[in-house]
């Protein structure tokens, strides 16, 4: 089987998505009634992070030893790359003693040379430009919900960051609309989105408007990790695209709201939002280990049965 990478949402089918969804809830039931299930036993997955994480260490790390495998957790600061190894160099070496290798890094550019040089598949764990991981939980998380998420409306409210840009890649794929609401002079990039748009996707100035009839409200932190010397200039410009309950109200009364998390309430979100009847943040956060699960398992074993 040809080596498949995880590095962006359009690096697979709308096909494959539909089976890796239906695997993660699977997975996902098989976990819920403590049944064992060990496709990946002898499978070594290295995560290897430059930038902190919880929910993404803890979602892959428990996943893959309950899959059967085990884990190698590796930070710049531990190894050679904290040292200026070439990254190509780490990944022909890292790459001939494991079958599965996670990133978190910086620029796409790094995790497409890591996977250039690497004989195992690679998965983005997270990117200045994108976050598939977390779509691929979000929107597994709306269709337990909601059901198919095609023909809906998501409104993103604020940073036209890494989840801003993998949301939109997904819209194209699978079949709904964007609705972008960002401060100016931090718009979303159509062409780090590479999305041919504008079908899929339609700005609104005012985040009300962004909001109006949406079937999903979503929005994260206003300074990504990597921009914190920006963290005055964000928050002053950011100021008025706080999810609240006003936001809230002028989408859909069945409306969800997510939050890929970590969240500041009284920032992005109001406590009252992100805490209240309409959030599925928690289940978000859970479900990313069981779509990881059925990621893994199709990116090393293919559409296994059972
Ligand atoms: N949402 C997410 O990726 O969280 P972590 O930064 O905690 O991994
Ligand atoms: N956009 C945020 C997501 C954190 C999970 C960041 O890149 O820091």
């Amino acid at each position: 089987m040809a080596i498949r990478h995880y590095l962006q949402f359009s690096d697979l089918t709308a096909d494959e998505y539909a089976w890796i969804f239906q695997r993660a809830a699977l997975i996902k039931a098989k976990f819920k009634a403590y049944e064992k299930y060990h496709p990946l036993a002898d499978r070594t997955l290295a995560m290897i992070f430059e930038k902190a994480s919880t929910r993404t260490r803890v979602s892959f790390e428990a996943g893959m030893y309950q899959m059967g495998g085990s884990v190698v957790h590796l930070t710049t600061g531990d190894t050679q790359l904290g040292r200026a190894e070439p990254i190509e160099d780490t990944a022909r070496v890292i790459s001939r003693m494991v079958d599965l290798v996670m990133i978190r890094t910086f620029g796409q550019d790094k995790i497409e040379r890591f996977a250039a040089h690497s004989r195992v598949p690679v998965i983005n764990g997270l990117t200045n430009e994108f976050h598939p991981c977390q779509i691929l939980a979000d929107i597994f998380t709306f269709i337990e919900h909601r059901g198919s998420i095609a023909g809906k409306v998501v409104a993103w409210v604020g940073d036209g960051n890494n989840m801003a840009n993998t949301w939109l890649q997904a819209a194209e794929l699978l079949g709904f609309t964007v609705h972008l609401s960002t401060p100016s002079g931090y718009e979303v990039d159509q062409s780090v989105a590479g999305v041919r748009g504008p079908a899929s996707y339609k700005v609104f100035k005012d985040p009300q408007d962004a909001c109006r009839g949406a079937d999903l409200v979503t929005t994260d932190v206003w300074t990504s990790m990597g921009y914190e010397a920006e963290n005055e200039a964000r928050r002053k410009a950011f100021a008025d695209w706080c999810v609240d309950a006003d936001l809230m109200a002028v989408a859909r009364p069945d409306a969800l709201f997510m939050h890929c998390l970590p969240a500041h309430r009284g920032e992005e979100v109001e406590a009252e939002v992100i805490d209240g009847p309409q959030s599925v943040v928690w289940d978000e956060a859970e479900n990313r280990m069981h779509v990881q699960k059925a990621l893994m398992e199709f990116l090393l074993l293919g559409r296994v049965q059972g």
